[in-house]
C-alpha cells in the first residue's frame, strides 16, 4: 500500500535528513518507526504527504507515485501530527464536518459525526464546544476522528500518542487495531517503545536518516526492544549487571 524507493532528503544542500529509505507497509499492516530527535521521522512523513519534495528517490501509495501525482495520492492518505491544526472557533462537530467535506465527503449526518467523536473517546458534552477550550489530548482525539472520517487506505501518524493520557493511549491502540482490521495501512512514528512493542507488525529503527534495523512481529516479541533501540540509536551498550 505504502512504499518508498531510495527516498532521500537533503536540507540546505548539507543536512542529510533521510538517506535512501526503502520500506514497505502492506495492507492492514502497522509499521512503527522509532528514532531519536532529528532521526528523520517527520521528514519522511512530510515527503509521503508531499509537503516537501524528495531530493532523490520516490514513494508510492496504492501504486501512485506521490511526488508526481500528489492530488491523486492524497485521496488515499490521511495524516495526524503531533500538533493537529484545527479551527479554534469551530466546535468539535463543525471541525469534523468541515474536514470530512474537505476530504471529499459530500454530506455527512450529525449521527455519523457524533458516532465518530464518540469512537475516539470525546465526551458528548464536548461535541458542541469550541475547540479553543480543548486540552491537547482532546484536540488529538479530534484529529484522529478526522482521520477516521476520511476512510483513507493509508494513515500516517507522527507521534500521535504524545498528548494522550494513559487511558487515551490505550483507547488509541484499540482504534489502530480496528483500522487495521478494516485493512488500513498504518505508518506511525513514536518515542514510546512500549506502545510500539504492543501494536507494531513491523518496527523500523531510523538513525540519522538511515533505516538501520527492521524487526518483524516475531522478532519484536522475542527481542529486548529497549536494549536494541538504545544500542542502535545511542551506540549504547548496557553495563553487565555487577550487583551482588
Ligand atoms: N526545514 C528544515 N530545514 C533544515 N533542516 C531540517 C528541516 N527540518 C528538519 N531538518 C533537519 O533534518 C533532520 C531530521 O529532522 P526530523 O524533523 O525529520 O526528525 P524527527 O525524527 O522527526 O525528530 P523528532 O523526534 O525530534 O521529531 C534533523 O537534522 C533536522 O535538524
Ligand atoms: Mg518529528
Amino acid at each position: 500500500m505504502l512504499k518508498t524507493r531510495d527516498l532521500t532528503k537533503v536540507y540546505n544542500e548539507n543536512v542529510l535528513a533521510v538517506n535512501k529509505l526503502n520500506l514497505k507497509v502492506e495492507d492492514g499492516e502497522i509499521y512503527v518507526v522509532l528514532g531519536g530527535n532529528g532521526a528523520g521521522k517527520s521528514t519522511t512523513m512530510s515527503m509521503l504527504l508531499n509537503f516537501i519534495e524528495p531530493t532523490s528517490g520516490t514513494a508510492f501509495v496504492n501504486d501512485i507515485e506521490i511526488p508526481k501525482f500528489p492530488l491523486e495520492a492524497k485521496k488515499h492518505l490521511a495524516y495526524v501530527s503531533e500538533n493537529v491544526e484545527l479551527y479554534r472557533n469551530f466546535t468539535a462537530r463543525q471541525n469534523l464536518s468541515f474536514f470530512a467535506k474537505l476530504g471529499g465527503r459530500k454530506s455527512v449526518s450529525n449521527a455519523e459525526l457524533d458516532a465518530t467523536l464518540g469512537r475516539v473517546g470525546l465526551p458528548e458534552a464536548a461535541f458542541t464546544r469550541r475547540v479553543k477550550t480543548f486540552s491537547k489530548g482532546m484536540r488529538q482525539r479530534l484529529g484522529i476522528a478526522i482521520t477516521i472520517m476520511k476512510n483513507a487506505k493509508a494513515v500516517l501518524l507522527d507521534e500521535p500518542t504524545s498528548g494522550l493520557d494513559p487511558k487515551g493511549g490505550a483507547d488509541f491502540l484499540n482504534l489502530l487495531r480496528e483500522l487495521k482490521e478494516e485493512g488500513t495501512s498504518i505508518f506511525m512514528s513514536t518515542h514510546d517503545i512500549f506502545r510500539a512493542k504492543e501494536i507494531a507488525d513491523t518496527i523500523g529503527i531510523l538513525v540519522q536518516g538511515n533505516l538501520e534495523l527492521e524487526l518483524t512481529r516475531e522478532e519484536i516479541l522475542k527481542e529486548n526492544l529497549e536494549a536494541l533501540y538504545l544500542q542502535y540509536v545511542a551506540g549504547y551498550t548496557p553495563k553487565a549487571d555487577t550487583a551482588a
